[in-house]
């Protein structure tokens, strides 16, 4: 679901002509839809109506200050994994008290900002992280309260490289090491407050199967923790729910609830989850311009404004977006979508049936709003891209275009040379 439409051949996003948009920022540019990111949001809180939780978007997905604070303002907490998440979580509103703090690698400074600022919780990786977390919390006299990430071992069937909760993955506590190290971090660590357990199995999932999967084995779990007279509050059930790019069919959140409510609920604990993609990958596209017809020997190739450095998804990750013209376009060519950087992965899509291009003309990479301006870069020492957000029949930058001073920010040639 999205308020991306094409009318009369022009692709709108809400009450915004899209190409009005480009003229006036110019491209490569990102456009999110301020009511699609809300709907979304709303949609998982009204699955979960009837229990007590907390959405704490992970900022990840897509971290722009102005998509921070269209969340906030709904109610939103915030799942962070890095000090300058947790910079920009509380700059865009986010109370402390609805942070979740994620993560394998927090250093000692992240750890100390965070204890000070008040973050909710600590999302523990391993033993040495919660052994650090209990030093510094006992010499800021605090007492920090703390869940530990357990990795169930389930198979989310999504792309190797964002399936999290397998055991060869980096992260979590293998589940079978799982109630040793709790105990054991109760016990003898007494400046954490072990309340939680916090899973994260993958992301861009569409069926349901395995979260029901991880969460019945967590439950055995935490029936083990509190015969140990552990006191277990929170249960975080992390992110990973799918969105459509092609022909996916992922479950909607009322469904996705319908099924893992029945084995959280007798388990009597606050639900935490950490939605991304599902809030922000349908709500925005990257907007290019055309810069070149190539016409190969085998092969056409649309090069446009756009580079691997602005959406990785496609050359990362082999991930399919749709794409589309902005502007009213009839006939029919196959043709590769390349960027201009040097390098063969720099592409968008391959094979594609588009229709006739022509130099100038507006495409739009759909379902670009998660895991796009988040992962850019200035490789090839390209300029990030601007950040438009729309809001009914009104548009904001949000993000200028970088300039070419900001690429040699913060850098400095010695006098010796
Ligand atoms: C711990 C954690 N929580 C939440 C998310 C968000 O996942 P998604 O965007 O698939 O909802 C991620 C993504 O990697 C994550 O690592």
């Amino acid at each position: 679901m999205h308020y991306f439409a094409i009318k009369k051949g022009w692709l709108w996003c809400e009450g915004v002509r899209t190409v009005d948009i480009a003229k006036k920022t110019g491209t490569p540019v990102y456009i999110y839809s301020h009511r699609t990111l809300a709907e979304h949001y709303l949609k998982i809180d009204a699955a979960f109506s009837g229990t007590e939780h907390l959405i704490c978007y992970s900022l990840k997905a897509n971290s722009s200050m102005a998509v921070i604070n269209s969340l906030a303002k709904l109610g939103s907490g915030a799942d962070i994994v890095s000090g300058g998440e947790l910079f920009r979580a509380l700059r865009a509103g986010i109370p402390a008290g609805k942070i979740v703090y994620a993560g394998v690698g927090k250093t000692s400074e992240e750890i100390e900002a965070a204890l000070k600022k008040g973050v909710s919780m600590f999302n523990i990786e391993s033993m040495p992280e919660a052994e650090r977390i209990n030093s510094i919390a006992g010499k800021l006299c605090k007492k920090a309260n703390v869940a530990f990430r357990v990795n169930p071992d389930v198979d989310p069937d999504t792309h190797h490289y964002i399936t999290t909760g397998k055991k060869e993955n980096k992260f979590g506590i293998n589940i079978s090491l799982a109630a040793g190290l709790f105990i054991r971090a109760h016990k003898k660590l007494k400046n954490l407050n072990v309340t939680g357990v916090h899973i994260h199995i993958g992301s861009q999932i569409t069926k349901t199967g395995a979260y029901v999967e991880a969460l019945k084995k967590i439950a055995v779990l935490i029936s083990k923790l509190r015969e140990s007279g552990l006191i277990i509050t929170s249960l975080n059930i992390g992110g990973g729910l799918g969105i459509i790019y092609s022909n996916e069919k992922p479950s909607t959140p009322a469904e996705f609830a319908e099924k893992i409510l029945p084995v959280i609920r007798p388990l009597g604990v606050r639900v935490i989850m950490e939605p991304g993609r599902f809030i922000a990958g349908n709500a925005g596209i990257l907007l290019a311009k055309v810069t070149y017809i190539k016409k190969g020997e085998n092969k056409n190739f649309v090069i446009v404004d756009a580079g691997m450095n602005d959406l990785i998804r496609p050359s990362l990750y082999d991930a399919y977006h749709n794409i589309i013209p902005a502007q009213p376009a009839s006939g029919k060519m196959k043709a590769d979508i390349v960027g201009p950087i040097c390098e063969s992965g720099d592409f968008f899509g391959k094979n594609r049936l588009v229709p006739i291009l022509r130099e100038g003309q507006y495409l739009a990479v759909m379902s670009a709003g998660a895991y796009g301006f988040s992962m850019a870069s200035n490789y090839n020492s390209r300029r990030k891209p601007a950040e438009v957000l729309v809001k009914g029949n009104k548009f904001f930058v949000v993000r200028k275009r970088e300039t070419y001073e900001d690429l040699t920010r913060g850098e400095c040639v010695p006098g010796c040379l």
